[in-house]
C-alpha cells in the first residue's frame, strides 16, 4: 500500500485526493498546504505550495511513496525536478515541460513551429512597437496576453484602441504582471465555443480525460470579471467525436510529438483550452495541469485507479492501462465569498455541512475553507467551495447540485445560478 503526499490546497487538489482515495493501492494521503475540508481526508501540513525547499524537505521527513504536484506555479519553477533529485516518484511535468504553460511566447512558438491551430499573433517587448502594430491591424476586440503566470489575470481582451494601449502599458511599462508582463503576445481573437480537454500523457501516449466546459466571468450571463472558473459540466456536448477525432489528429498527438522533438517531454496533465471556430478547433492555451475546477467535474467521472494512472505515467507505461469514463454528467457549481474576484472577507462561519464539511448526494470540494479552534468550517479564500453532482444526464447532475447549493450558507455567498444552462442549450 502507497503513501502519496499532494501539493495544493485547492478543490482540484481536494477532488484529486479523493479520486486517489478510492484507489486499492493507496494507504495514507498527505496534503501540503491543504486547507479545512482536505483535512477531513489527508494530514495536512503547513508549507507552501511553491516553497520548494519547504516541500522537499517534508517529502524527505514523510517519506512518500509518490509526490503529486498539482498548481502550476511549483511545476513551472521546477518542483518535479527537485523532487526527482532526491528520488521520489513524482506526478507532473519537470521545469523543462511545465514552460508549455510559463510562457505563453514558448508555446505560441511551439504552436507555429509545429502547424498546431491556434490564433494568429505577434510578440512585443517595447511598447512603442506593440502599440504601432495595434494602430496598424486596427481591428477588435485585440487580444493580449502576459507572457507569463499572472493568477489568471493576465489575458486581456481589448474593445478599443483606448483598452488596448492601456493594457500594453500596464503589462510592458507598469510591469502589472511583474516579469510575467515584460513581454506580451497580441493575438488574434477567436469565437466559437471553448472546450477544456485535460489528458494523461506519459509523453508516448496521450489519453483525453472527458471533455468540460468552465464558466468563467463572476456573473450570470458570462457578465462581470473574469475569474479562477465559477463551474463546471462534463461532458462537453459542443465537443462531438468528430471533434474530437479532429483535435487528436490535429492537436493532442501533435502537441506531444512536438514536445518531444524539442526534447521536453511532457509527462502528467497536459490540458487544452480549445475554441471551436468556424475554421475548425484552434488552442487558446495550455496548462501543464489538472484544471481547476474542471478536475472537479472530470474526476468524478474516470471509472479507473487513478495511482494507476499516475504511477503509469511515471513509468512510460500509459498504453497499457484502461481508461474508462461513466456515462451521464457531471455538474460542479461553485460558491464563492462575496467581492471575489476582487476583495473577501476571510474567515466567515459556514452552516450546512457535516463533520466532513461534506453534504448529502454531492461531493463538496473545498477550495478556500478553515476548521476553526472549535471545530467549525470558515470561509478562507475568493472561491471557497464546489458543490459537485453526478447524474444520468445534465439536468439532473445539476439540480442535485444546485440542492446542494441551497443547503450551504456563509454571509454574502455568491456563486451563479446558470452553470450549465448554455451546455443544456446545445443539447436541445
Ligand atoms: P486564458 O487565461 O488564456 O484561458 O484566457 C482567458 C479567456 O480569454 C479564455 O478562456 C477565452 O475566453 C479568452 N481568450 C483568450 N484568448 C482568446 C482569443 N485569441 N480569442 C478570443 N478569446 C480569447
Ligand atoms: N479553469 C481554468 C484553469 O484551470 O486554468
Amino acid at each position: 500500500m502507497k503513501n502519496i503526499l499532494v501539493v495544493g490546497g485547492g478543490g482540484r487538489e481536494h477532488a484529486i485526493i479523493m479520486k486517489l482515495a478510492e484507489s486499492k493501492h493507496v494507504n495514507k494521503i498527505y496534503c501540503t498546504p491543504g486547507n479545512g475540508g482536505i483535512s477531513k481526508y489527508a494530514e495536512c501540513f503547513n508549507v507552501g505550495a511553491t516553497d520548494i525547499d519547504g516541500v522537499v524537505a517534508l517529502a524527505k521527513k514523510l517519506n512518500p511513496d509518490m509526490v503529486v504536484v498539482a498548481p502550476d506555479d511549483p511545476l513551472v519553477l521546477g518542483m518535479v525536478d527537485a523532487l526527482q533529485s532526491e528520488g521520489f516518484m513524482t506526478f507532473g511535468p519537470k521545469k523543462n515541460a511545465a514552460i508549455i504553460e510559463g510562457s505563453k511566447v514558448f508555446s505560441k512558438e511551439l504552436m507555429k513551429k509545429y502547424n498546431i491551430p491556434t490564433a494568429f499573433y505577434e510578440v512585443f517587448t517595447e511598447s512603442d512597437k506593440a502599440i504601432a502594430y495595434l494602430k496598424e491591424q486596427n481591428t477588435y476586440p485585440a487580444v493580449i496576453k502576459a507572457d507569463g503566470l499572472a493568477l489568471g489575470k493576465g489575458v486581456i481582451i481589448a474593445q478599443n484602441e483606448d483598452e488596448a494601449v492601456q493594457a500594453v502599458h500596464e503589462m510592458i511599462d507598469e510591469l502589472k504582471f511583474g516579469n510575467s508582463s515584460a513581454r506580451i503576445v497580441i493575438e488574434e481573437f477567436l469565437t466559437g465555443p471553448e472546450v477544456s480537454v485535460l489528458a494523461f500523457t506519459d509523453g508516448k501516449t496521450v489519453v483525453p480525460m472527458i471533455s468540460s466546459m468552465d464558466h468563467k466571468r463572476a456573473f450570470d450571463n458570462d457578465e462581470g470579471l473574469n475569474t479562477g472558473g465559477m463551474g463546471t459540466v462534463s461532458p462537453n456536448p459542443y465537443y462531438t467525436d468528430e471533434i474530437a477525432k479532429e483535435c487528436m489528429e490535429n492537436i493532442f498527438i501533435p502537441t506531444i510529438n512536438a514536445m518531444n522533438a524539442e526534447g521536453r517531454t511532457f509527462e502528467g496533465c497536459l490540458y487544452f483550452g480549445l475554441m471551436l471556430t468556424p475554421k475548425g478547433a484552434k488552442v487558446i492555451e495550455y496548462n501543464c495541469r489538472f484544471g481547476d475546477p474542471e478536475t472537479q467535474v472530470v474526476l468524478p467521472m474516470l471509472d479507473a485507479d487513478l495511482y494507476e494512472i499516475f504511477e503509469a505515467i511515471y513509468n512510460h507505461t500509459l498504453e497499457n492501462v484502461d481508461i474508462k469514463w461513466h456515462s451521464g454528467a457531471c455538474a460542479c457549481v461553485v460558491m464563492a465569498s462575496g467581492g471575489y474576484p476582487l476583495s473577501y472577507p476571510k474567515g466567515i462561519e459556514m452552516s450546512g455541512l457535516d463533520d466532513k464539511g461534506q453534504i448529502k448526494n454531492c461531493f463538496v470540494y473545498h477550495a478556500g475553507t478553515k476548521v476553526s479552534e472549535d471545530g467549525k468550517f470558515l470561509t478562507n479564500g475568493g472561491r471557497v467551495i464546489g458543490i459537485t453532482a453526478k447524474g444520468e444526464n445534465l439536468e439532473s447532475a445539476l439540480e442535485t447540485a444546485y440542492n446542494g447549493v441551497s443547503e450551504i450558507k456563509f454571509e454574502n455567498a455568491h456563486y451563479r445560478k446558470d452553470i450549465g444552462q448554455k451546455a443544456l442549450k446545445a443539447l436541445n
